[in-house]
């Protein structure tokens, strides 16, 4: 007799590429590890310490399913601030990560034989998540054009049939840096409006985005009216990959839903993690500043090196921390990555890892010093040249 998962949907789910070429490397002390999207340096100090505080004072119970109010308030003066909009703690739910945050969101909204669409590339997660929900998911690709990431709203609306449920958005995205425009995402809110479907957005890399403090969202375009639901996370703009903890975005009259998934998901999150997640939000602008000023000149300097390189294309991002490059004569992103790994000690993910309009590509995680950015480049060239 074979064991194996029971629903098909889970039966048909593919691993990781990120994941299978990195296990292939473990134990290996001599690797660059630029395959995984976060920050190179631990989390900063002072939100460490709020978490030991709350340890300390004995904050070791059960919380509420949304998250701990003064949690869930920081969060709207947080958001109000960055965007001007009127939030209130009724449109905010506390989840562990910006990946739970996906999963509550879809859960909550897609039914088994939905469609969703979808821009890709991007982090396979998304996609993932729906199809373990037995939905079917259509990409819509981005593509380099002038310099840069484009998505076709046409395209993207033509994607879009009767049993679609929702569109899911993830800008910026990982693994390009495409940023949606203001002017786009009203678009696509019209859309969704007229046709009655639901908008994911996905907004975890919202401040790390190089020509302004904050990148388009559409929180300041939505109403309680809206079928919309914003995810977003403490793990890239505050270092806090390892915490898990993230947040949603939704109208008033969906909460108490996402009440009762948070109950049968998780129940509720840790006290002091919530309470790390407040000081992050109180105290980490100068953080946040400061990463994206060295973010900054990495991707200057990854840019200086690939312009010597005439057989990488290198499309421009305008934010996250990921330089998403194609090598001319490469078609198996898995194969040079596992030869990258093997003859030069770099770890990077293969395009391929997020859909198939990723095949072809690299991705580089440059949340590092500049140093072992510059040493991960020298021992990438004898196979970019
Ligand atoms: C686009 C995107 N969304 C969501 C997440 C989830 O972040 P976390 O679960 O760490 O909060 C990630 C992490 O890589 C991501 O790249």
């Amino acid at each position: 007799m074979v064991v194996q998962a029971n629903r098909p949907a889970v039966r048909t789910l593919q691993p990781s590429l990120i994941r299978k070429l990195s296990n292939t490397a473990i134990g290996r002390t001599d690797v660059i590890p630029l395959w995984f999207g976060e920050p190179d340096k631990p989390t900063p100090a002072f939100i460490r310490q709020a978490a030991k505080d709350a340890i300390d004072e004995g904050q070791t119970f059960y919380q509420p399913n949304l998250g701990i109010m003064e949690l869930r308030a920081a969060l709207a003066s947080y958001t109000n601030e960055l965007y001007r909009t009127a939030i209130t703690v009724d449109n905010v739910a506390v989840t562990p990560s910006g990946m739970s945050a996906l999963a509550v969101a879809l859960q909550t909204v897609v039914a088994e034989g939905d469609s969703l669409v979808i821009a890709s590339p991007v982090w396979p997660n998304l996609p993932s998540t729906a199809e373990i929900l037995g939905a079917e998911v259509r990409r819509v690709p981005l593509r380099p054009r002038g310099g840069t990431w484009r998505l076709d709203l046409d395209e993207l609306f033509a994607a879009c049939g009767a049993n679609t449920s929702a569109l899911m958005l993830n800008s910026p995205n990982n693994p390009t840096g495409w940023m949606l425009s203001d002017d786009e995402q009203r678009t696509i809110l019209d859309f969704c409006r007229e046709r009655d479907v639901w908008l994911i957005s996905d907004e975890v890399y919202n401040r790390i985005v190089y020509d302004r403090d904050c990148a388009p969202s559409f929180v300041d375009k939505i109403n309680d009216h809206d079928k919309y639901l914003i995810v977003n996370s403490f793990s890239k703009s505050w270092a806090m990959t390892g915490w898990r903890l993230g947040w949603l975005l939704a109208p008033k009259p969906l909460i108490s839903s996402l009440e009762m998934i948070s109950e049968f998901n998780f129940s509720s999150i840790f006290a002091p993690t919530q309470m790390a997640g407040i000081t992050a939000l109180q105290q980490g602008e100068t953080f946040i500043r400061e990463s994206r000023e060295r973010y900054r000149r990495a991707l200057a300097l990854i840019e200086r090196a690939f312009a010597e390189l005439p057989r990488v294309s290198f499309p421009r991002p305008h934010a996250a921390f990921y330089a998403f490059f194609a090598v001319e004569g490469v078609s198996d992103s898995y194969a040079f990555a596992e030869q990258v790994l093997r003859q030069c000690g770099v770890g990077l993910a293969p395009g391929a890892a997020f859909g198939p309009h990723g095949e072809g590509y690299l991705r580089l995680c440059f949340a590092a010093d500049a140093p072992l950015l510059q040493r991960a480049l020298q021992q990438m060239s004898p196979l970019l040249q």
